[in-house]
């Protein structure tokens, strides 16, 4: 577990750990780092990684068949970083035909032969790690040390899917008719449409492509717009692993992504969609699965409580809600989005947290020495400072932070800590996607957990508590997916991500992320006659 926290959370230790011998010397939010020039463009050690104008489709680079493109920017400094495809629905037809045709090899590929081309793969990516880190900094903004982190944690799906692909065992069942024998035999879906969010550029690509793979599905994958460079390079790294041509295809889109979208959720050669964003494109994908009754695993937006009772370990605690509010700059949908705490250590915990907070450094991704670097892009940063400006007009103290840092560059956004939070402010009902922490108070138990659970989604929640018996009632009484006690950090590719209620449901990683990929098939073979005469 060591290994993951380090691979998830890999900046603000590092902060934990300074701010401990440093604290009392540093300034409130003042800010050492500067814009980096447009002159440093990171470099690549192998540039051959970087793909540029083309996506990868039955085992091909190819350019989108309009020859239109689109620009990528880097969030930190604004500038361009290049231009992609822009497919649209005649090229999104021809991948998932390639899909098609590569399926029909695919699927019948030993167990064993699918694990060493995932295996192959994981290898890839660990020997290409600094590159892949660099091209999610460079395109997401998140710091070369949790960049790296992404990819430990991205490239270990593909290690537990290729370890679980030889091990795909269906059932025998006892009939209830006699002389019936009954198996089940579990198959590959089919063609997935795969579509990824841009927060995890690297890790939601394979948490959705290990387990297809693994059963013997093929694959069209719809990279971000916004961060479509490490998609592509894990496609390289695909195609130098010797994956079949058409077993993995990677697309991208920006203008066109509804268009794309409408195509992997209604072409009746796709049998299963699986999509992590937010919960109104759920929806929205949903209903256009309906025409064709596609499988269908949607990893929606949260409202993650995080709760810390009288009772917790405070410095603990105040670990885990850094670690849980601020990795990758609040832009996960398990960051926690309330932070309750019991009046009795609101204080002492609101005074703990802001201290460690203060010794973030706010910069480029690139920058030794920067935890946190900027938002995806401007949507971001207005909602972030939507939320802060409603709960200040609401009532709430701004302790720390609260504006923009235009000298940073256009999409920085100073970690806030805001006090005397309720329930009628912005923050309690929406996703903020942000660095900004809210500090609810409360009283009791029951109180809590009905607070925590006023929300139509439910995709992770936290408590801090040393009762045993409060541990178990709590984790069993939140209406979440996940529940971290006593952590911040629950994700590992060996434990079933997902939510419940708006939150989507289907998981992801675990052996339960394998039978999203998979129908049950049963046999029933009559007539196998009476039990043998003695
Ligand atoms: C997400 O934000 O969608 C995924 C976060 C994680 O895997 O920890």
């Amino acid at each position: 577990m060591a290994f993951l926290q380090r691979a998830l959370f890999p900046a603000s230790r590092a902060v934990a750990a300074r701010s401990q011998f440093r604290r009392s010397a540093l300034p409130a939010i003042a800010n050492p780092f500067v814009r980096l020039s447009s002159t440093m463009r990171p470099k690549l050690r192998d540039p051959s990684l970087f793909k540029e104008n083309v996506c990868y489709v039955n085992g091909e680079w190819v350019a989108a068949g309009s020859g239109k493109t689109f620009e990528v920017h880097d969030p930190a400094t604004g500038e361009l970083i290049g231009t992609c495809p822009e497919f649209d629905a005649q090229d999104t037809e021809k991948a998932i035909k390639a899909a098609e045709v590569a399926f029909e090899e695919f699927r019948h590929r030993t167990g064993r032969e699918r694990s060493k081309l995932l295996r192959k793969w994981y290898d890839l990516m660990v020997e290409n790690a600094g590159d892949l880190a660099t091209l999610i900094t460079w395109e997401n903004g998140k710091p070369t040390a949790d960049a790296k982190g992404e990819v430990t944690y991205a490239a270990n799906f593909l290690e537990w899917f290729s370890e679980e692909a030889p091990r795909i065992y269906g059932d025998t069942i006892p009939s209830s008719v006699p002389g019936n024998r009954v198996f089940t035999i579990k198959e590959p879906v089919g063609v997935c449409g795969l579509i990824t969010p841009w927060n995890f550029p690297a890790a939601m690509i394979t948490r959705k492509i290990g387990p297809a793979l693994a059963v013997g599905c093929t694959v069209v994958c719809k990279a971000p717009g916004e961060t479509p460079y490490t998609p592509l390079a894990l496609a390289e790294l695909a195609h130098r692993a010797g994956i079949p041509r058409g077993v993995v295809n990677v697309i991208t889109a920006l203008n066109n992504t509804a268009e794309v979208g409408q195509v992997l959720t209604t072409n009746p050669t796709v049998r299963k969609v699986s999509f992590t964003g937010s919960t109104p494109v759920g929806k929205l994908l949903m209903k256009q699965c309906a025409g064709t009754l596609k499988k269908l695993s949607l990893e929606l937006g949260g409202n993650a409580p995080f709760i810390v009772f009288d009772d917790a370990d405070i410095d603990l605690a105040v670990a885990g809600a850094i670690a849980s509010k601020f990795r990758s700059s609040g832009q996960t949908c398990v960051c926690a989005n309330r932070i309750f705490v019991q009046r009795g250590v609101y204080d002492e915990f609101a005074a703990k947290f802001a201290d460690k907070v203060r010794a973030f450094r706010v910069g480029n991704g690139f920058q030794q020495g920067v935890t946190h670097g900027p938002l995806i892009h401007q949507r971001a940063v207005d909602k972030v400072e939507q939320h802060v400006r409603d709960a200040q007009q609401k009532g709430a103290t701004v302790v720390l932070g609260g504006h923009k840092l235009p000298d940073l560059g256009p999409h920085f956004f100073q970690p806030t800590v805001l006090t005397g939070m309720t329930a009628e402010m912005a923050m309690a009902a929406e996703e903020t996607f942000g660095p900004v922490a809210g500090l609810f108070p409360f009283d009791t138990e029951e109180e809590v957990v009905r607070l925590a659970n006023a929300t139509p989604v439910g995709l992770a929640g936290y408590f801090f508590s040393r009762d045993l018996h409060r541990v178990h009632r709590v984790a069993e009484h939140l209406e979440v997916g996940m529940v971290g006690v006593n952590t911040g950090l629950i994700s590992d590719p060996a434990a079933p991500f997902g939510g419940v209620k708006e939150s989507g449901f289907g998981r992801e990683g675990s052996l339960y992320g394998v039978a999203e990929y998979q129908v049950t098939k049963m046999v029933t073979y009559g007539g196998m006659g009476r039990p043998l005469q003695r």
